[in-house]
């Protein structure tokens, strides 16, 4: 992704956060216990809460900083009964650090809307000594309703340009565990991965509504976006009005170096 595609593709979770709110998934639970224990958490890019709910209910003190103004309004209001959440609207690569760093920096599904140039060095001078930072990224892999998907695909490489052909899901033991960025920075010991793979079935119309929250589908000139959707929910019509989708929720974690 260059660096306009990023700075135009991460605002379109702003546009409907209603949606993005009622469709996105959370995270496995175990995901949350796995996680390095201390009290001050930094999240960055919670979207409308997906994370940061679950941290909060486990009596985490969670600073949330959210680039889209609406996205934030969602969620302050889902974080309301949780006085130990507060979201910060604000860019992360301009928002100033607070003066008492973090045990945990968190980013779920959004480290790769982050600057490059900024992530890992900013991330390393949010946390004390030793603290960790959690990157949480998120896989379509192959399983659930595997033929369905490949024919889904075939509406993919009619309607949306940018799609490779034959695109095929991969196996989640197949998604690469990549630490070049951690290792580049020079500022945290080697990460340790955690995979969770899980399936979640939709109806035709919540996976519709899931498409138009990826900001590749909403960039979709509208005619080949409509194209797209429509061909789609016909697939799943006819094999049978819903679909299953395989997740790989692949978290990687390391800590900051302690001081020599
Ligand atoms: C794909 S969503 C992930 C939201 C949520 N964490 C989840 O797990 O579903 C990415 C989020 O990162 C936010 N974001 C993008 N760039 C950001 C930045 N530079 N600083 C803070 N948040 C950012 C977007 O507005 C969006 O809410």
């Amino acid at each position: 992704m260059t660096q306009s595609n990023r700075e135009d593709l991460r605002h379109t979770f702003g546009e409907d956060p209603e949606r993005y709110d009622r469709i996105r998934p959370t995270y496995p639970p175990e995901l949350f216990t796995d996680l390095a224990p201390g009290p001050r958490v930094l999240e960055i890019g919670p979207g409308t809460g997906q994370a940061t709910l679950p941290l909060a209910r486990l009596g985490r003190a969670v600073t949330a900083v959210e680039l889209s103004p609406t996205m934030a309004a969602v969620a302050a209001r889902n974080l309301a009964d949780h006085p130990n959440a507060e979201v910060v609207v604000a860019a992360f690569e301009d928002w100033p650090l607070p003066p008492e760093p973090f045990d945990l920096v968190l980013s779920a599904t959004a480290f790769h809307w982050i600057d490059p140039a900024v992530r890992m060095r900013k991330s390393a001078d949010a946390l004390r000594p030793g603290g960790a930072l959690a990157v949480i990224s998120t896989h379509h892999v192959l399983g659930g309703t595997t033929r369905l998907f490949v024919d889904v695909q075939r509406c993919y490489e009619r309607f949306d340009p940018d799609t490779p052909p034959n695109l095929r899901q991969q196996e989640a033991s197949d998604i690469p565990r990549d630490t070049a960025e951690f290792d580049a920075s020079g500022r945290f010991t080697p990460v340790t991965f955690h995979d969770y793979v899980w399936e979640q079935t939709y109806s035709r119309d919540q996976y519709l509504d899931l498409l138009l929250t990826y900001s590749n589908h909403r960039a979709l000139r509208p005619d080949r976006q409509a194209g797209l959707l429509r061909c789609i929910g016909d697939m799943i019509d006819s094999h049978g009005g819903s679909i299953t989708k395989r997740y790989l929720t692949q978290m990687a974690v390391a800590r900051t170096k302690q001081a020599p």
